[in-house]
């Protein structure tokens, strides 16, 4: 692994899925930015990439990336440190993370987890000591991933939000979901 941050977890296979050893887990640039659409499947999600991109030059957003071979993205989280909803996150203790995902082919490999530690260990670093997501109820992969990772859900959520297209249309999506906090080690 070309990064500081390795993966501690070796895993037996690791030795055959030597692109893992290709992998950087990095801060994200505005030149990754188109990447994060992987393609198309995700365009619809541009001016909140581009916003989150802003807000993270101002000190008020994260953006973490798993950099494969040079340049290619293949996985991201996004992290809010402060929001209107400071149950999620209230720019000095809490911080919300949001679109977490790895490239489908790459995951099980561990990159998830090692995405989300660098998440975690940034603001951390920064003070912050309390991580929050929303989950849609019907990710149950994911829901048990994050409670491997020491995430608990704490309450529903309406799951409704409404953001601008690349064309700058408005949608309203509806996606039950819960709420799940961890609490982060004090340094
Ligand atoms: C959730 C998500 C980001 C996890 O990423 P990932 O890279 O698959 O995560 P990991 O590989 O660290 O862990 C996933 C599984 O692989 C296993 N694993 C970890 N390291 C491994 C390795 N080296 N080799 C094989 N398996 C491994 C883990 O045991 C874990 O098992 P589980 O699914 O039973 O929990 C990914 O599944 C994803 O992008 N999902 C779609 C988007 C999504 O739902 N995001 C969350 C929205 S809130």
């Amino acid at each position: 692994m070309k990064s500081s941050i390795r993966n501690n977890h070796p895993h037996p296979e690791e030795t055959v899925n030597d692109w893992v050893s290709q992998v950087i887990i990095r801060k994200g640039k505005r030149t990754d930015l188109p990447q994060m659409e992987w393609d198309g499947e995700f365009t619809h999600l541009r001016q909140i990439y581009a916003n989150t991109y802003k807000r993270s030059r101002a000190g008020l957003a994260r953006i973490w990336v798993v950099e494969f071979h040079p340049q290619v993205i293949i996985g991201q989280v996004l992290l809010q440190l402060k929001s209107i909803r400071e149950d999620l996150a209230d720019g000095v203790d809490r911080a919300y993370l949001f679109s977490f995902r790895i490239k489908p082919k790459f995951r099980s490999q561990g990159l998830g987890a090692l995405l989300l530690t660098a998440a975690e260990s940034d603001v951390q670093q920064i003070g912050f000591h309390e991580m929050t997501l929303i989950v849609s109820k019907v990710n149950e992969r994911a829901i048990q991933f994050y409670q491997q990772h020491g995430y608990r859900i704490t309450a529903p959520e309406r799951g409704e939000w409404v953001y601008r297209d690349h064309n700058n249309e408005r949608h309203k999506v509806v996606d039950p979901g819960w709420k799940m906090v961890k609490v982060l080690r004090r340094y």
